[in-house]
């Protein structure tokens, strides 16, 4: 793959990439290790939808993200990781250690029954455990389902559930700052229902005191001690499921994505050298957890597949010290730093002294993901860690696109505060209106629509395909509907508005309004909710829940402190409301619809014009709410 290196080359690449797709992306595939080549580059439509790349080609994405660089890069460190507690020894691996790793790793897996195509759910820490356990399911053709290790029981028994995972790899806790949570027993609580959950593979992470099911669970350390070092990698098709990972949406409870393997291959390699211009020898930070999409792609097989040098990290910004981030960079001379603007934002509260306490000069590109990023927290970054001298990347996309679709690309086009930038190669997005009117020309706003596929496009929602028609391409047909309000300006950069539908970002973490909304019915003090999301300084969003109790319940702290608790134990700490009001009633239309427009005005505290209410069944409850919303912090 060639990197791309000016303005000018982008907007010819741009132009040949979406006049001749099959003909790009094929060239870009060629410099991949197939097995077998592939027949045909797409057939795709997008009615119900059926998109294939690299129809009948063979691969694993593991021989090109690990084998293919030992002949050349066999000593190259391909993994560092940098533990919660900086006493302990920092581990770093090889490429030809990572292949010694996932073998083993792969090895345990088969011992266990794992078997081509069986779903294998994965409950750890950022250990390199979880890079060997991910990178080990790909190597013998099982599907991994990461689960983010703060998702509660309850998510992880619908996760489970759904895509009716026989095996289920997790440790007996994690460290996490100052905290030590115990996941085995999250685990236990989870499946303690689901009899099709043969095994669970246990890694030891912290040493403590785990219940045991004889039966079913069974210690990695066991397993892995007369295993091989080596093992084959099984060939797989191009469109043979990769991962299987759950995300939020308006409607229900989240929907496993799906991503095959060829085609999220090939984008997630070549995003991750344009973006970054990526060059031999450096050392990419993506400070994400692999729980996400983000690790998933821009953590492991971006930066694998490309030979570099990827760093995880187990921890969080403020511990020890709220200048840890920094304290890393300098320690392992980061030179790509990428991370999420709720980061910034939560540091910039410090101040630039922890940041001005470390070397940062190893660092030479910057970026950003998961929400829009606000002027003033983009110029700090700039500022303040890149010291004015590196290029920002603020990269557009989602769990569904696999990889990023809207970028500057670093140091070749030029990137605007606020604005993600231009379409990847191969990309073609459009904008239409709420209607689903196309709009054509520039200086326009509209809802971000992408007309034609890129290879990592989702390919199905597990296990109900209808869904996945219904969510992504019944909107406006023949395109893929983002969800996203977005601006093109007069030279065709896009400036990401936000969610157009039921979607709230908090710290870059997706949740459904109303899959928060029945986290809360399940509390036996509750009749009915409504949640919103509304600005937050750090955050971007926060969760703001209109809550009417039963009758025989008091609207006081204690109840509050239930209803929180509740939406822990379904989904888990990071779905807490930050305001939470109790209301007697909802501001209903006669047809039963609870007029939203209205709670996100006096959840914004803006509450000067409400427009018409008139429809409401009962315009009165409106002023109450206003009121008592003055009351709420
Ligand atoms: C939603 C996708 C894959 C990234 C991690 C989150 C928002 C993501 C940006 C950005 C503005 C962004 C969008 C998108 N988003 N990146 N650079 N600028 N908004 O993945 O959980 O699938 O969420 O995050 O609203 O639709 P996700």
């Amino acid at each position: 793959m060639k990197k791309i290196s000016t303005y000018q080359e982008y907007q010819d690449i741009y132009q040949k990439s979406i006049e001749h797709p099959e003909l790009f992306w094929a060239e870009i595939a060629e410099s991949f290790t197939w097995t077998k080549k592939w027949d045909k580059v797409l057939d795709w439509e997008f009615a119900t939808p059926d998109v294939k790349w690299f129809v009948g080609g063979k691969l694993n994405i593991t021989e090109n993200c690990i084998d293919r660089h030992i002949e050349t890069k066999g000593d190259q460190v391909a993994l560092i990781w940098e533990p919660n507690d900086e006493k302990e020894p920092v581990k770093s691996y090889t490429y030809r250690q990572l292949l010694t790793q996932v073998s083993k790793f792969a090895n345990v897996l088969k011992k266990m029954g794992v078997q081509k195509g069986d779903r294998v759910c994965i409950y750890l820490p950022m250990i390199p455990e979880l890079a060997f356990a991910t990178l080990a399911c790909a190597r013998i053709g099982a599907v991994h389902s990461i689960i983010f290790a703060g998702f509660s029981a309850s998510s992880i028994r619908d996760r489970v559930e759904d895509a009716q995972a026989k095996f289920i790899i997790t440790s007996d806790g994690m460290f996490r700052g100052s905290k030590n949570l115990n996941l085995k027993s999250i685990v236990d609580e989870a499946i303690a229902d689901i009899a099709a959950v043969a095994h669970v593979l246990v890694i030891n992470r912290t040493h403590e005191e785990i219940a045991w099911n004889k039966e079913r669970d069974l210690k990695f350390d066991d397993l892995v001690k007369d295993v091989d070092d080596f093992c084959e990698a099984e060939t797989m098709d191009s469109e043979d499921i990769l991962f299987i990972l759950y995300t939020s949406g308006s409607t229900g409870k989240p929907k496993g994505v799906v991503h095959t393997c060829g085609g999220y291959m090939v984008y997630a390699a070549y995003t991750f050298l344009q973006v970054f211009q990526y060059e031999t020898g450096e050392i990419h930070w993506c400070t994400a957890d692999i729980g996400w999409v983000t690790g998933h792609s821009y953590i492991l097989y971006g930066p694998l597949a490309n030979g570099a040098t990827t760093l995880m990290f187990e921890g969080i910004p403020t511990y020890p010290d709220v200048d840890r981030f920094w304290k890393v960079c300098e320690k392992h001379r980061v030179n790509i730093f990428y991370t999420a603007p709720t980061a910034i934002r939560s540091l910039m509260a410090y101040g630039e002294e922890p940041v001005n306490r470390f070397d940062l000069s190893s660092i030479k590109k910057l970026g950003s993901v998961g929400e829009p990023i606000n002027e003033e927290a983009y110029h700090w970054f700039d500022t303040h860690v890149g010291k004015g001298k590196c290029p920002i990347v603020d990269t557009w996309w989602q769990t569904e696109t696999g990889g990023i679709l809207i970028t500057t690309l670093a140091g070749v086009t030029e990137s605007k505060p606020s604005y993600a930038g231009y379409p990847m190669p191969g990309v073609k997005p459009c904008l239409v209106s709420p209607e689903g009117q196309p709009i054509e020309g520039n200086d326009k706003e509209g809802y971000l629509c992408i007309e034609f596929p890129w290879p990592s496009i989702l390919r199905s929602t597990y296990g109900d395909h209808e869904r996945c028609r219904i969510n992504y391409f019944s909107t406006y047909p023949n395109r893929y509907f983002t969800g996203d309000g977005v601006y093109r300006d007069e030279i065709g950069r896009y400036r990401i508005i936000g969610r157009v539908d039921d979607v709230i970002n908090v710290s870059g973490h997706r949740f459904g309004t109303a899959e928060i909304e029945n986290a809360i019915g399940e509390d036996e003090a509750v009749i009915e909710s409504a949640v919103v999301g509304f600005p937050h300084d750090i955050k971007g969003q926060g969760i703001y829940a209109f809550v009417i109790l039963e009758p025989h319940h008091q609207a006081n702290e204690e109840t509050k402190k239930s209803i929180i608790q509740t939406i822990t134990r379904v989904i888990g700490p990071i779905a807490k409301p930050d305001k939470l009001q109790f209301v007697p009633g909802l501001p209903k239309t006669r047809s039963g619809k609870i007029m939203r427009r209205i709670l996100r005005k006096i959840a914004e505290g803006d509450t000067s014009n409400l427009g018409d209410i008139s429809t409401l069944i009962d315009p009165s409850i409106v002023e109450i709410i206003k009121e008592d919303a003055k009351k709420i912090n």
